[in-house]
């Protein structure tokens, strides 16, 4: 019989995490299982910052955003940057120490609730001797081997929000309205709000994009009277000929070991200005930005995060450890963390495990039907 679990939220937040948290907070409670939060996800593992999660912590926090564990996606446990002796810089691996420091205070598991980077650490973890379970989160709804993570839905709510806003004033003004959404290399907030507000052109990162396409699309329309278009421009699309659009690097990327440090903004921008160039016609370009991972969690993600938080628990109670719990066929199911986290098992190596747009699926298929533009 488990008797403690420890529970953590990692990385970018997302709608839904407080209600994972209630959900397994909810499955402990009733069978006698202790739960404690790490604070600010692997940066509270690596401090031992943690508070005790009982009935009143979880009253009333399905439907509040963020989380109430807080957040950090800056701290690799497996490569913490530190200045030795002779003032150079060095990476020292603490896993090994913070697993046994976890199996010296009791705990039978740890339940890590985050996206595919989070999700390769815990699986590292594993391998480290540390029993882990694994909750798929991301509004980019990128990890394999899950139809969706939560948080997924509610981004793609706010997204079509801002699409079926932007046709309004764009038709009133006769413009080009661009709107840059999330979802790092993957394209499935900008092809799903695409595809649920009606517009003309989505551009993603899985088809580098022509922008004579796009510029054909918006010169097609007006020839039939439709002045105003409407283009949604996934963070990460690119030119065909061209680059990714990076913000910034945070720090020097190749030392931020197994770390996402590349921020990614500007797509929009770009194929704003480009087709005006083109064109001569005015574009304006919003960027929704975090919109669209703050804020209460839609019915659907509360309801999925509360299957994912309670099964997530539940696994524990029945130890069946290396698992990520899933939705996979439309059927609420576990999968083992060694398949997430793809085939590197080199300890502390950054995940390249993606779940990609398919080209051949029924959304893009859907899209190229109705005569959206994908720019190619
Ligand atoms: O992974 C979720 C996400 O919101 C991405 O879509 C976005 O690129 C990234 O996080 C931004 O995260 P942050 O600015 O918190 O590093």
């Amino acid at each position: 019989m488990i008797k403690k679990v420890g529970i953590l939220t990692c990385g970018g937040d997302c709608p839904g995490l407080n209600a994972v948290i209630r959900g397994a907070v909810k499955v402990a409670l009733y069978n006698d299982v202790e739960v404690y939060g790490f604070l600010e996800g692997y940066k509270g593992l690596l401090e031992d910052r943690k508070i005790k999660l009982e009935q009143p912590n979880i009253d009333g926090i399905i439907f509040r955003g963020g989380t109430i564990l807080k957040s950090n996606n800056g701290t690799n446990t497996f490569a913490v940057p530190e200045i030795n002796d002779k003032g150079e810089r060095i990476f020292v691996d603490y896993s090994e120490e913070i697993a046994k420091r976890l199996k010296e205070q009791g705990f039978d598991c740890l339940i890590v609730i985050g996206g595919d980077g989070s999700l390769k650490s815990a699986r590292d973890y594993m391998l480290r001797g540390v029993n882990v379970v694994g909750v798929p989160k991301t509004i980019d709804n990128d990890v394999p081997y899950t139809d969706v993570t939560f948080g997924f839905n509610t981004a793609v709510e706010v997204a079509t929000e801002a699409v079926d806003r932007l046709h309004t004033t764009g038709d009133s003004h006769g413009r080009i309205m661009v709107l840059e959404v999330m979802g790092r290399y993957a394209g499935w907030v900008a092809l799903s709000a695409g595809l649920a507000g009606g517009a003309d052109t989505i551009l993603i990162p899985e088809i580098p994009y022509d922008i004579n396409k796009v510029v054909e699309k918006i010169a097609y329309r007006r020839a039939h009277n439709k002045n105003h278009s409407v283009i949604v421009v996934a963070e990460g699309a690119k030119p065909k000929e061209g680059t990714i659009s990076i913000r910034e690097i945070e720090g020097d990327k190749a030392e931020n070991k197994g770390l996402d440090s590349v921020k990614l903004g500007g797509a929009g921008a770009f194929v704003s200005s480009e087709v005006e160039r083109i064109t001569g016609f005015e574009a304006r370009v919003t960027n929704l930005g975090y919109l669209q991972r703050g804020g209460s969690p839609c019915p659907y993600d509360r309801i999925l995060s509360t299957e994912f938080g309670a099964m997530a628990m539940q696994l524990c109670v029945e130890e069946k450890f290396g698992r990520m719990v899933t939705l996979l066929n439309g059927k609420l199911q576990s999968i083992s963390l060694n398949e997430v986290a793809g085939s590197d098992t080199t300890i502390g190596a950054k995940s390249s495990n993606l779940k990609l747009v398919d080209l051949g699926g029924d959304l893009i298929q859907t899209a190229r039907k109705v005569g959206i533009c994908l720019g190619d």
